[in-house]
């Protein structure tokens, strides 16, 4: 496996194969590329599926274990069987979707090789579903989320984007993750880095806090990004990424935007190289690039000041203009 300059290994990718979405979730940032809805046809900049698997091989001869795919909804590409079934045998194939898909399409994906999925829910009531996520498609996430169970694609892990429109739904969502065998609850903190509004944010210590109070039993494996609660027999995950240098420490995966770039971490637009039409080769040697120049976000590309303000560490300031 590579490993960049502060030890992280890099096994797992994280691979955007559209930048479309049916939805418009208020909170999105888009794999960091920002404003998502625009049009859904197929657009002439995505990757084909030949660049996607070229990539996808080459990653694999490093050890890379893991792909996620993702978006933009991912299953708007009509190729995505396609990609997955040619993902290399070795990778373990994973999707984050919001679900409206699942129905009908579920199972050519297990055929296919898919092996867990992700599906967005940020809250269990459609009016503010609908509010959330700019759609009125409340019903066909949670059919969506039943299709993959039925295509036996448990652990399904609902994602909730944590923020002040959806944290009241938190209790419900643990709940139904408690009754229902094969559902898991990923809790991500809202992270105002791309998307803006940072006074929608929460502070998700009170969401520790409470789970605590909940659980019968909380891991927090070293080394690992994430504190696990369980609860009455669920599993709920917090993912809190936001000015914590730890989170970052602990960071082991490359993303490639939709249009082919690679990109060494989800919060900066200044470290993105382009795959292109690149030879094998040639792939071989930017993804090794990447590689090499991947820093921790917080605590290192961003360090606090005196005031405890997180700012670009003088380092990676773009150099003064030349006279
Ligand atoms: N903050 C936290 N998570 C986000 N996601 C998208 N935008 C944000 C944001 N601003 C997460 C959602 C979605 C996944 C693809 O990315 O959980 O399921």
């Amino acid at each position: 496996m590579l490993e960049d300059e502060f030890g992280r290994e890099v096994s797992g990718v994280r691979v955007s194969l559209t930048d479309r979405c049916n939805f418009d979730c208020v909170y999105c940032h888009n794999e960091g590329l920002g404003d998502t809805r625009g049009p859904q046809d197929p657009q002439d900049d995505e990757m084909t599926a030949d660049d996607v698997v070229r990539f996808l091989e080459v990653v694999d001869e490093f050890g890379v274990g893991k792909v996620k795919f993702t978006g933009g909804e991912p299953m708007l590409r009509q190729d995505l069987e396609e990609i997955v079934r040619r993902t290399p045998d070795s990778m373990e194939v994973s999707l984050t979707t919001n679900g409206t898909f699942l129905p009908g399409r579920a199972e050519g994906l297990v055929d296919a090789g898919l092996e867990r999925v992700n599906v967005s829910q940020d809250a269990v009531d459609p009016d503010a579903f609908a509010e959330i996520t700019n759609s009125g498609a409340y019903e066909r996430v949670v059919d969506g989320v039943d299709a993959a169970l039925d295509a036996g694609l448990a652990p399904v892990k609902l994602n909730m984007v944590v923020f002040e429109a959806t944290a009241g739904y938190i209790p419900e969502l643990v709940d139904r993750v408690a009754e229902r065998d094969g559902l898991q609850l990923q809790l991500i903190e809202y992270m105002p880095e791309i998307a803006g509004n940072p006074e929608w944010a929460i502070d998700i210590e009170r969401v520790h806090d409470w789970l605590a109070e909940q659980a019968d039993r909380v891991e927090h494996r070293d080394m690992h990004d994430r504190k696990r609660y369980f609860v009455d027999g669920g599993m709920v995950e917090i993912v809190d990424p936001v000015g914590n240098a730890e989170f970052c420490a602990n960071c082991h995966r490359v993303r490639v935007t939709h249009d082919g770039k690679l990109k060494g971490c989800l919060n900066r637009g200044d470290d993105h190289r382009s795959m292109g039409d690149m030879t094998k080769p040639e792939i071989r040697e930017t993804f090794r690039e990447t590689v090499a120049n991947r820093v921790p976000y917080y605590g290192e590309y961003l360090v606090q000041d005196d005031d405890g303000e997180w700012v670009v560490n003088d380092a990676y300031l773009p150099a003064p203009a030349q006279d």
